[in-house]
């Protein structure tokens, strides 16, 4: 291949990883199989209501899980403000999102538009995570763990530790 054609991808993995699961980080390894460099952002300042991490832990999170997965081109970093103007200041030419369903597909379409609109040559890439997983939420992790069901097969080992840590209900 020429050198000039070759092109080096950085893409932006935006979300509120309130926590990170394993479908996060099933769509973490797919991506980073495809482009040169993955920044995990996570939004600090989401209008979801309070979130049950603060911005600290969420990257301690995924830091962790990063670390212990090996992946050698993924960072987590914040961010807050226009997730276009993160991608440009960043030089990030993509912007990967997991669909899980077609539910998800139709949140995920305005917001892919309005980003285009905003800055047209910020493609947006959609992955789907591995099967295991395509039921799997941040709000319904939360919310079977505060009723004490057994979440540990669908989150790293240290989101597990922080959800108990968090005072709420039994695994
Ligand atoms: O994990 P989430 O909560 O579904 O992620 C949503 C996120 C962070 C991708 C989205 O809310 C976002 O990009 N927010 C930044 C503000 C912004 O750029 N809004 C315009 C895009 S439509």
């Amino acid at each position: 291949m020429l050198l000039a054609a070759m092109k080096y991808v950085k893409a932006i993995y935006p979300g509120t990883f309130d926590p990170l699961t394993n479908g996060h980080l099933d769509l973490i390894e797919r991506g980073s199989k495809i482009v040169d460099e993955l920044v995990v952002a996570i939004l600090s300042n989401a209008d979801k209501g309070t979130p049950l991490f603060t911005v600290g832990e969420r990257i301690e999170m995924i830091a962790e899980a990063i670390a212990v997965q090996g992946f050698a081109n993924v960072t987590v970093t914040t961010f807050d403000g226009l997730l276009v103007e993160f991608a440009r200041a960043q030089g990030a030419k993509a912007v990967l999102r997991g669909i899980r369903a077609i539910s998800d597909y139709e949140y995920e379409f305005p917001m892919a538009m309005m980003n285009r609109r905003l800055s047209p040559n910020l493609e947006t890439l959609f992955m789907m995570p591995a099967e295991q997983y395509t039921y799997v939420s941040s709000r319904l992790i939360k919310g079977v763990f505060n009723l004490g069901g057994d979440v540990s097969e669908l989150v790293p080992p240290l989101v597990v530790q922080r959800l108990k840590a968090k005072g709420t209900r039994k695994i």
